[in-house]
């Protein structure tokens, strides 16, 4: 079992598809599922001809979860001596652009992979949840702040308290996915929006998605500063004056990145 993969890489141009695979458990996230995430993902991140990743899944899950049957035997000195599940969150700190794109079941720790992604775009059939109140437990990949941060105190309450689950139309009015489209189209508008990020210079791309995410780290007005020293720092790139450039001179522009 071990041997066999569970997460499968392609590269088409400058976007990197990664599909996590173990349909026999819907996707649930084990140790394996993050160790071959991480290893095909840090390195990729640094690499100048990788301009965005797309995460997704099967169309029946995305990710039903952490792995039950790998925690349930877990003790809490165990777990808090491995930092259990702290490992995920090098996902979040990746710094080239990700679009999660979800069918079916993103419940759990599927909910909060998919919130660790900059945007989620989902199939009609998604299905989000934090159900972990339902094992005696509590999200614990980051969904009581990210969710309670996408959607709002009332609505992650809800969602957190009851373990229900939302459907794409519901997490979109909600503010937790970007994009609805019918299952079959998902993942090629994903990676056609992918290919659009990977086509501006990577620098640019990489200190936009910091400066949104300051918004949600501090002050307004230390966010606005972040910001504009950010703006001006961009002046110093080859890429600022080659699209100003060819603005103006009425043609496409060529990033150096
Ligand atoms: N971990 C391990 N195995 C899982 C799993 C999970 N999170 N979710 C599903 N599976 C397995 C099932 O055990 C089952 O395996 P067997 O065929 O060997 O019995 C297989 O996947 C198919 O699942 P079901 O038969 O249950 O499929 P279904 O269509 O009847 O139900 C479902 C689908 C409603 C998603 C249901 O599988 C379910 O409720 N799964 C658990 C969801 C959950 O509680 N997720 C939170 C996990 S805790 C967590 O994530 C903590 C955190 O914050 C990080």
């Amino acid at each position: 079992q071990a041997a066999n993969k569970c997460v499968r890489v392609e590269r088409e141009g400058r976007v990197v598809i990664l599909t996590i695979d173990r349909p026999e458990a819907l996707n649930a996230l084990n140790l394996q599922v993050l160790s071959e995430l991480t290893d095909a993902m840090v390195p990729l991140d640094s690499d100048p001809g990788v301009g965005c990743f797309v995460l997704t899944g099967s169309a029946k899950a995305f990710a039903a979860g952490a792995d039950i049957a790998e925690m349930r035997d877990r003790t809490y000195p165990d777990a808090f001596l491995t930092n259990m599940l702290a490992g995920w969150e090098a996902i979040a700190q990746l710094r080239t652009p990700k679009i999660a794109a979800v069918s079916g079941y993103a419940l759990g720790g599927g909910c909060e992979l998919a919130m660790m992604c900059d945007t989620i775009y989902c199939g009609q059939s998604a299905r989000f949840g934090q159900p972990e109140i339902k094992l005696g437990v509590i999200p614990g990949m980051g969904g009581s702040q990210r969710l309670t941060r996408l959607v709002g105190k009332s609505k992650a309450m809800d969602m957190i308290l009851t373990g229900r689950m939302m459907d794409a139309d519901e997490a979109k009015e909600a503010g937790l996915v970007a994009r609805i489209y019918p299952d079959d189209e998902l993942l090629g508008a994903a990676k056609e929006a992918a290919a659009q990020i990977a086509s501006y210079s990577k620098t640019t791309a990489l200190v936009a998605r910091e400066a949104v995410d300051r918004a949600l780290e501090t002050s307004l007005s230390e966010g606005l500063l972040f910001e504009r020293r950010i703006f001006q720092s961009l002046f110093g790139t080859d890429d600022q004056k080659e699209g100003m450039s060819a603005f103006i001179e009425k043609r496409k522009a060529d990033f150096k990145r």
